[in-house]
């Protein structure tokens, strides 16, 4: 048997691994699990404590006959919904999520060399999954690290969960803003970001996000993007900034939320598609502005 860190499942840990793919199924007993963590945890708290409070009320009104029963009846309606919409979300995070970035990443045709910037990496997920995908390439992650946007946010869970997915050596970590990214033009062949650009505050500064995005792409480079809300948005801050919607897809409901998988591709010139001055309040269509 020859041992060698190399790619593998979500599943893997970097201490044992057997040549070839899917290997790693026959070394179940030293699996080590890469947490890539719970996202919103604030909101998913929110709609358990709401959910169990109005179950909770409903039954104490009932038990203590403190009201009619439509009281109690009224005051249990919203605790399943609370609950499952609770429980959608920690399973988007824990499931649905992973899946999601396989399939997003699989949009895109590989060569195996290609130097890739992961905007909002959190945990490491897409990043591990596109250091994964370029073997012999490398991968950025940047990042505010935001407790409030993702469980257990930090350089070092990232790093924990690369080192376990043996691609460690081929990720930089760098504490950026989506919206002013360190990096020269056109310095990477394929950009993704997923989950991101939703929690930036305002149209405006997503809409940098999108043209930075872009301006750190190289020409004929590949964009990937699944978020959610404003996908649609994103696409046409891109045409607007010259590039070419490759795909948009049908909306899916993770998170409890219409979330879309975009790929855009860059073209060879790119103009601004929201300088600070050209981007009006209404969202006008305009070549020039961001809707
Ligand atoms: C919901 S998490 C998703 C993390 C990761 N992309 C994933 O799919 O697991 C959103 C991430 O975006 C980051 N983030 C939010 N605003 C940002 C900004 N302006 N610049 C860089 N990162 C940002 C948060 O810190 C957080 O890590």
């Amino acid at each position: 048997m020859i041992i060698l860190p190399s790619s593998g499942s979500a599943l893997c840990t970097t201490e044992v691994w057997l040549i070839g793919p899917g290997n790693c199924k026959n070394v179940a007993s030293k699996r080590t699990a890469m947490d890539y963590g719970l996202d919103a945890p604030g909101v998913v708290r929110g709609l358990v404590i709401l959910g169990c409070l109005c179950a909770l009320g409903a039954a104490a009104v009932r038990l203590f006959g403190l009201g009619q029963p439509i009281l109690s009846a009224l005051l249990f309606s919203p605790a399943p919904g609370l609950l499952f919409t609770a429980a959608w979300m920690i399973w988007s995070s824990r499931v649905g999520k992973l899946r999601m970035v396989a399939k997003l990443l699989s949009l895109y045709a590989w060569r195996g060399d290609e130097v890739v910037l992961d905007i909002g990496c959190g945990r490491g997920l897409a990043a591990i999954e596109a250091a994964r995908r370029a073997g012999s390439g490398y991968v950025v992650g940047i990042d505010r690290w935001r407790g409030r946007d993702l469980s257990g946010n930090s350089p070092d869970a990232a790093r924990t969960n690369a080192r376990a997915a043996g691609v460690v050596t081929r990720i930089s970590l760098v504490t950026a803003d989506a919206t002013q990214l360190p990096f020269a033009m056109n310095a990477f062949d394929v950009v993704v970001t997923t989950i991101t650009v939703h929690n930036i505050a305002t149209r405006l500064e997503r809409c940098h996000a999108i043209n930075e995005a872009l301006r750190v792409l190289r020409p004929g480079g590949t964009l990937l993007i699944f978020d959610i809300l404003y996908t649609p948005r994103y696409a046409r801050a891109a045409v607007a900034a010259g590039a070419q919607v490759v795909r948009l897809s049908a909306p899916s409901m993770l998170w409890a939320l219409p979330g879309w998988s975009l790929v855009i591709r860059k073209s060879g010139t790119q103009s601004s598609c929201c300088s600070r001055a050209s981007v009006s309040t209404t969202g006008a269509a305009s070549r020039s502005t961001c809707r």
